[in-house]
């Protein structure tokens, strides 16, 4: 069989993999595509062709998986947000467990056993923030690029980019990723916006009003917020649908005006106003609580944070006195779950706000023993910052996607700590960085949670321990 550039397939699916996609083989080469799930049999058109592998589209579905299921929202096929919907749930959890087992196996080279990953309580609405955004641009459905209709794409579409696409919007009719308000309000801003002659921001021609709806709701209390960033400052407009906003969702408890009238399509404005309350909204991590600001970092899913806090402390097993390092602390919220039984924590940060929101967010708390330093990792992290801070005990990372820099590597198999926690959201690169720590580290465990249901992306937790 030619498995040429535009040749068309069928295949059976077998595996979950790399970024969710189905994977199956045909002659032993593995052939991989998005939107299917293992048991499928499908016809799909390969698009890539690559030595070991090939990427293909799929075309039809000739036999759905028995696992298949419909997706909740009619959006799950073409917008990114949510492209394991017609996976059911305990489906999804173990394919992610499966996932981070290959990693560890095949890339790591290790034999620790993984655990079954941690599942969320709620697979739907479990988002604390959607930043959903506005523009002129619509992104059109299938149907209507095959229409022999013109279908006109401009107008005011509001909701979420279109994979890959920095300028069209999909126009959501529904969305299930936060709390049913969190929709409703967007749907009647976009309504507001086009009876009352408030235009969408168009990126080439940098004109309009409004750029995004962001909304940040709380876990442990009440408070709720909407947050419009728009081009311009325009006091009266604000004030006018701030005030419609509230009398309609009484739910809201602040509204903040970001203005960005800058290039960048950020949601975070050059300044901000506060239009209605306090300005932020309070949540909780455990016994922690965070004041939250519309730009601030807090991770989305605030009960599954808690059970991956949870696991990163109890692999820490952490003695009293004990010093604690935590590299690439973002604003401290893991510092300040272990500081309880430390002697001192230190958080390591590179980015200058974060380190502002974990200085604030310790003194909050009225945590004393934690202290912070920005600086690149690679960098600040040196012999000469252990002699003045203190040998740690235990040392929790939790790089970025790309994992740790070979050089931070290297120190951490001389530095020779006793406990040590990996907190890792990419488990290829987690494995790369295992492996080389592995010659100085045993690495005991490695448990799995579930941040993101409905999508293939999976936090995981590893234990080291120095090897005797
Ligand atoms: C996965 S987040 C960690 C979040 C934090 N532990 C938490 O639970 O909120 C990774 C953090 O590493 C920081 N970072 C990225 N590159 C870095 C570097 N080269 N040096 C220090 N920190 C870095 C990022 O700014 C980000 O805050």
């Amino acid at each position: 069989m030619s498995l040429k550039k535009g040749a068309e397939v069928s295949l059976t699916i077998e595996g979950a993999a790399f970024k969710g996609k189905g994977v199956g083989k045909i002659d032993g080469l593995a052939i991989f595509v998005p939107g299917t799930m293992p048991g499928d049999i499908v016809k799909a058109r390969i698009i890539k062709r690559k030595k070991n592998y090939r990427e293909a589209k799929l075309l039809e579905i000739e036999q759905p998986s028995p696992d298949r299921i419909d997706p909740i929202c009619q959006h799950a096929k073409v917008c990114g947000g949510c492209s394991w919907q017609h996976v059911p749930y305990e489906k999804q959890l173990q394919f992610k467990t499966q996932q981070v087992t290959d990693h560890i196996r095949r890339i790591g080279g290790l034999e620790t056993p993984v655990l079954p990953a941690l599942g969320s309580e709620s697979s739907l609405y479990y988002r604390n923030k959607m930043e959903y955004s506005v523009s002129t641009k619509r992104w059109l459905t299938e149907e209507e690029i095959h229409s022999d209709e013109y279908v006109d794409d401009s107008g005011f579409a509001a909701g979420l980019h279109a994979p890959g696409r920095f300028d069209k919007i999909l126009n959501l009719k529904e969305c299930h990723l936060q709390r049913k308000e969190s929709f409703e309000i967007l749907d009647f801003v976009r309504n507001y916006c086009v009876k009352n002659g408030l235009e969408a921001y168009n990126t080439f021609e940098k004109t309009g009003y409004l750029r995004h709806v962001m909304i940040r709701t709380s876990y442990h209390t009440e408070d709720f917020m909407v947050n419009l960033v728009t081009f311009k400052d325009e006091p009266d407009t604000i004030s006018k649908l701030s005030d419609t906003l509230l009398k309609e969702f009484p739910v809201i408890t602040t509204i903040v005006n970001n203005v960005n009238d800058q290039i960048s399509p950020t949601a975070v404005g050059r300044f901000e106003n506060v239009i209605h309350g306090p300005g932020f909204i309070r949540d909780q991590i455990g016994e922690f609580e965070f004041k939250i600001h519309p730009n601030a970092f807090f991770q989305t899913n605030t009960a599954q944070a808690e059970k991956l806090y949870e696991v990163a402390r109890n692999y820490a097993d952490l003695k009293d006195g004990d010093i604690v390092y935590d590299l690439y602390c973002g604003v401290g919220t893991l510092s300040l779950f272990m500081s309880q039984k430390a002697s001192k924590v230190l958080g390591i940060e590179l980015v200058d706000v974060a380190v502002e929101n974990a200085k604030f967010n310790a003194s909050e708390n009225k945590v004393e023993n934690v202290s912070f330093i920005k600086g690149d990792m690679k960098d600040v992290f040196t012999q000469e910052m252990v002699n003045e801070f203190g040998a740690p005990d235990v040392l929790i990372t939790d790089p970025p996607r790309a994992g740790m820099h070979p050089d931070v590597v290297a120190r951490l198999c001389e530095l020779k700590v006793p406990r040590m926690v990996y907190v890792s959201c990419d488990s290829s690169t987690m494995a790369r960085d295992l492996k080389i720590l592995s010659e100085v580290y045993d690495v005991i465990e490695v448990q799995p949670v579930d941040m993101f249901p409905q999508t293939y992306h999976v936090e995981a937790v590893a234990k080291l321990r120095l090897k005797q």
